[in-house]
C-alpha cells in the first residue's frame, strides 16, 4: 500500500520541521507565554503529541499525568506556562509517543486510515503557531521573495463552481465537494505589497473612520494600532504581513475594492492564482459548514468555529506545510487576530 509509505515520509519529515523549530530557543523560550491569545511553545509541543496519542494510540494514553496539561480542555492558557514540564521530559514524552505510533503505522487500514492524515495536518497547523510565537518572540524573521512583475487584475467569469474536497486527506471543513453559483468577479495578481499599503497609512487610513468598519473601527482605536504588526522598513515589494481582517477591509475599501469571498478565491486558485502562498489571505467569507457537512474528528475542530465571528483565510504563508497548501483548504481565525502570517489580496 503506497499510502502507508506516504504517511511514514510525512510524519517523519514533518517531525523534522517540528524539532527544528525549537532547536534553538531557550527553556525560557520554550514557556514563555508572548501573548493571551497564544499558549507557550512547550505546550504546542506537548499538545502535538498528546493529540497524536488521544487518536492513534488510545488507552492507556503514555504519561497520564501530562495529559490535563496538553488538552485543549485542561487548564487555561494563562496557566500553561507554569505547569509545562520540563524540556527533558517533553522531549522523552514526544519522543515515547512517536516510537509507539510508528510501531503501528504499518498496520493501518482503509477503515482508520482517515485519522492518520487528520493527525499530521494537525501537527503541521501547530508548527506554524509555533513559528507565529517565535516571530512575536523576535527570534524568526520570515524572507519573503519579492513581488515585482507586472502588476494585473485577473478577471473570472461567472457560473457553477466546484469546491472542497473528497480527497482520503480532507479536513471535515473540506467536505463535501459540491458545486456553488459564482459571479463574474476580478482579483489582483499578487498580495498587497507594503509599498502599496504604505499609501493607505500615509493617507491616515488608521486614522480615518471612513474606510473601517463599526466593529473594526472601535478595535483599531482601542487598540491603537497604527501599521500591520510585521511591518518591515525598506522592503517595498514584500507582502504585507501581519494584519487583522479589520485591516484587510479598511484598506480595500480605502482602495474602492472589496476583499474576495473564499469561493471565488478557491476558484481563482484552481486556476493557477499566482504568488499564493507567501502570506495568508484574508476573505470576507464567514467560516460555515458547507451544505451537509459533518464533524470529522470532533466537532471541537471545525464546527465549534461556525458562530458567526470567525472568518476564512486561504492560501497559506511561508511558514505553512506544503501540504496544507491546497486551493480547497480552509483557515480561520477572528477578526481582530493580526499575529498570524496574514495579509489581503483584493477583489472587484
Ligand atoms: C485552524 C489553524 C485556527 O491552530 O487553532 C489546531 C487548527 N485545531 N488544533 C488552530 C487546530 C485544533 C486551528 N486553526
Ligand atoms: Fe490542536
Amino acid at each position: 500500500m503506497g499510502d502507508i509509505d506516504h504517511l511514514q515520509q510525512l510524519y517523519t519529515d514533518c517531525r523534522q520541521t517540528t524539532l527544528a523549530l525549537i532547536a534553538p530557543l531557550t527553556d525560557a523560550q520554550l514557556t514563555q507565554q508572548v501573548h493571551p491569545e497564544f499558549s507557550p511553545i512547550g505546550w504546542h509541543v506537548g499538545h502535538i503529541a498528546y493529540t497524536e496519542a488521544f487518536w492513534l494510540l488510545g488507552e492507556p494514553l503514555p504519561y497520564p499525568e501530562l495529559a490535563p496539561i496538553f488538552r485543549v480542555d485542561g487548564y487555561a492558557k494563562a496557566e500553561r506556562s507554569r505547569v509545562l514540564p520540563s524540556r527533558e521530559l517533553l522531549i522523552t514524552y514526544v519522543q515515547t509517543i512517536r516510537e509507539k505510533v510508528l510501531a503501528i503505522l504499518p498496520t493501518i487500514t482503509a477503515e482508520n486510515i482517515r485519522i492518520w492524515y487528520w493527525v499530521i495536518q494537525h501537527e503541521m497547523q501547530h508548527q506554524e503557531t509555533i513559528a507565529i510565537i517565535r516571530a512575536l518572540q523576535g527570534n524568526l524573521t520570515p524572507q519573503f521573495p519579492l513581488i515585482a512583475g507586472p502588476h494585473q487584475c485577473l478577471q473570472f467569469s461567472g457560473g457553477v463552481i466546484t469546491v472542497g474536497s473528497e480527497m482520503i486527506d480532507a479536513l471535515d471543513n473540506e467536505r463535501p465537494r459540491h458545486p456553488q453559483q459564482i459571479h463574474t468577479f476580478a482579483i489582483s495578481n499578487h498580495p498587497v505589497t507594503q509599498a502599496e499599503f504604505q499609501e493607505f497609512i500615509s493617507a491616515g487610513g488608521y486614522q480615518d473612520k471612513r474606510w473601517w468598519s463599526e466593529a473594526g473601527w472601535a478595535w483599531v482605536q482601542q487598540e491603537k494600532i497604527v501599521q500591520p504588526l510585521y511591518w518591515r522598513s525598506g522592503r517595498p515589494h514584500q507582502p504585507v504581513c501581519g494584519i487583522s481582517y479589520y485591516e484587510a477591509e479598511a484598506y480595500c475599501r480605502f482602495m474602492g475594492k472589496r476583499l474576495p469571498t473564499e469561493l471565488e478565491w478557491e476558484t481563482a486558485a484552481q486556476q493557477g492564482l499566482p504568488y499564493q502562498g507567501l502570506v495568508w489571505e484574508w476573505t470576507n467569507s464567514q467560516f460555515a459548514p458547507y451544505p451537509g457537512f459533518i464533524p470529522y474528528p470532533y466537532p471541537g475542530y471545525s464546527a465549534a468555529y461556525f458562530d458567526g465571528q470567525h472568518y476564512v483565510l486561504r492560501g497559506g504563508s511561508w511558514a505553512t506545510h506544503t501540504y496544507l497548501k491546497r486551493s480547497s483548504f480552509r483557515n480561520w481565525y477572528l477578526p481582530s487576530i493580526r499575529q498570524i502570517f496574514a495579509g489581503l489580496r483584493w477583489a472587484d
